[in-house]
């Protein structure tokens, strides 16, 4: 075992008992390939005949999968490393790819977007990869064979077994090739441990101080709102406020808070890059008239999950004010598979008792 190996194992240890746990047994295999990985990453790229070998770490909600890559990434040296969150690099390629003044000989402007976002990174960690709209999956399709083919490490995670990316039937066949490749050209980790970490998380005041374990979701009137200065905006405060090439009405905006209404955002036809706006210019999201989830659109509670993922990553803090959202989850149904992911992050807000 190398000199860098060793030290990426060390380091995954001590990041763990940093804030208070162990690697688990299913992370295990991970943690040895990924330090494998920074080893092979610490040699000099021209005494490589080709990049080292993709991987592709997949399992349930709350397995420790962020948490992986991201340590690992921590841990490699700076410089020639990136890492972005998919709906991010979708969002920055889809740009890239439409900019007016992009070249629009199609393979060649997904190569110059793709020059971009890359650079002369050696390492591409790529959170939350999935395919869930039939336009995702196409424009994953072009893009992914110029992207392995690439002299870059691809380290992506995922909910979803390769064979098991773009659930939706009707359009599966269209990305078998993708999933073909996958299979062919990536080290695929299995970390499906039996328990959601997120589950067991201790109070948010020990969360590792993040911000989006501080988010609360409360009824409407409850009196915890008014001590926390989340009183109810006066008429007066209404305005709007830029997101992705759109301006949102909002309820109010008090410093780095900004208050919507639920409809106001998740049913409209936001999308996440709009979401992603919000996250870079805020640090706490109010939304107020939260229903039950059965009863949004199938629309809003995509957009809905879209957000608290987007929270989530951002780490924004999150205040609900409404219907516990996790009290009305329709069991059993084809879109348990994606609620189960933002269930597994509301459970870290705090509820009124
Ligand atoms: N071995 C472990 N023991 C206890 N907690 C852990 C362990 N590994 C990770 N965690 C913690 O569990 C929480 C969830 O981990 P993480 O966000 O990485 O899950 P995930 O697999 O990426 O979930 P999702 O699929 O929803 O994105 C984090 O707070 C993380 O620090
Ligand atoms: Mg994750």
């Amino acid at each position: 075992m190398s000199h860098h190996d060793q030290a990426m194992r060390r380091h995954f240890h001590q990041a763990a008992a940093r804030r208070g746990f162990s690697v688990a047994p299913a992370q295990e295999a991970a943690v040895a390939r990924l330090s494998r990985l920074a080893a092979e990453l610490a040699r000099p790229a021209w005494t490589f005949p080709r990049p080292p070998r993709d991987l592709y770490v997949w399992g349930p909600v709350g397995r420790g999968k962020s948490w992986l890559v991201d340590t690992f990434y921590e841990g490699l040296p700076a410089g020639r490393k990136r890492r972005l969150h998919f709906h991010d690099f979708f969002r920055r390629l889809h740009d890239g790819v439409t900019r007016p003044g992009a070249r629009h000989d199609g393979q060649s402007a997904v190569d110059s977007a793709l020059d971009e976002l890359i650079g002369d990174s050696r390492v591409l960690v790529f959170d939350e990869f999935h395919a869930h709209d039939a336009g995702d999956a196409m424009l994953i399709a072009r893009l992914f064979p110029t992207l392995l083919d690439r002299r870059i490490t691809l380290v992506t995670t995922s909910n979803y077994p390769p064979a098991g990316l773009m659930p939706d039937p009707l359009y599966h066949h269209l990305f078998e090739p993708t999933i073909k490749l996958i299979e062919e050209r990536m080290d695929v980790l299995d970390v499906s441990g039996p328990v959601d970490f997120r589950r067991l998380a201790a109070p948010p005041s020990e969360a590792g101080g993040r911000r989006f374990a501080t988010g609360l979701c409360l009824p409407p009137g409850d009196s915890a709102l008014e001590a926390l200065g989340l009183g109810v905006p006066a008429p007066a405060e209404a305005t709007t406020v830029p997101a992705h090439r759109r301006e949102l009405p909002a309820r109010a905006v008090r410093g780095e808070l900004v208050w919507f209404a639920f409809d106001a955002l998740c049913e409209t036809t936001t999308a996440v890059p709009d979401y992603l706006a919000l996250a870079e210019r805020f640090d706490t999201l109010v939304l107020d008239g939260v229903p039950p989830l059965a009863e949004a659109s199938t629309d809003g509670r995509q957009r809905f999950a879209n957000l608290v993922d987007v929270a989530c990553d951002r780490d924004v803090r999150l205040v609900l004010i409404g219907s516990d959202p996790l009290a009305s989850l329709p069991d059993g149904q084809a879109q348990v598979r994606d609620l189960d992911r933002t269930a597994s992050r509301l459970a870290m807000l705090r509820r009124a008792d």
